[in-house]
């Protein structure tokens, strides 16, 4: 019986931080991509023709993001921008804004 009672108490313990960690990482790509709030609104809603990134297409955002990096696309500010997040930040923020309604 005892024994039964520490199983339930540890697998539920194994959800709380299994849904903590998840939480935590859904918060860090919404702080990522606040950053671009200024210019493409908030979580990706474009006004005045802006470019909006909620519903963009993540394979889209990624390959766009690397060619701002690497200069393939030319651009008067998304180049500079770009060169300040990981491959692995794009990744998250590209997921993000996915993620949101259009
Ligand atoms: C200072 C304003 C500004 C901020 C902040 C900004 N952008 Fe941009 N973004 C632009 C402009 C302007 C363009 C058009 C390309 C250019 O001239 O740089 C653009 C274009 C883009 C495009 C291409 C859109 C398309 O239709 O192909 C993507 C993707 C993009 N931005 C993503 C982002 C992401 C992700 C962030 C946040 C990490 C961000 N932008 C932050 C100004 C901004």
């Amino acid at each position: 019986m005892k024994k039964t009672t520490s199983a339930i108490y540890i697998s539920g313990l194994l959800a709380f931080f299994a849904g903590a960690a998840q939480a935590a990482e859904d918060v860090g790509s919404r702080n990522l991509a606040a950053a671009c709030a200024a210019c493409h609104g908030t979580n990706g809603h474009a006004v005045t023709g802006m470019s909006a990134l909620a519903g963009m297409d993540k394979a889209y955002m990624v390959k766009t993001m690397q060619e701002f990096k690497t200069g393939k696309r030319p651009a008067t500010v998304m180049h500079q921008l770009a060169k300040g997040y990981s491959d692995d930040q794009i990744g998250q923020i590209a997921e993000f804004f996915a993620k949101q309604q259009k």
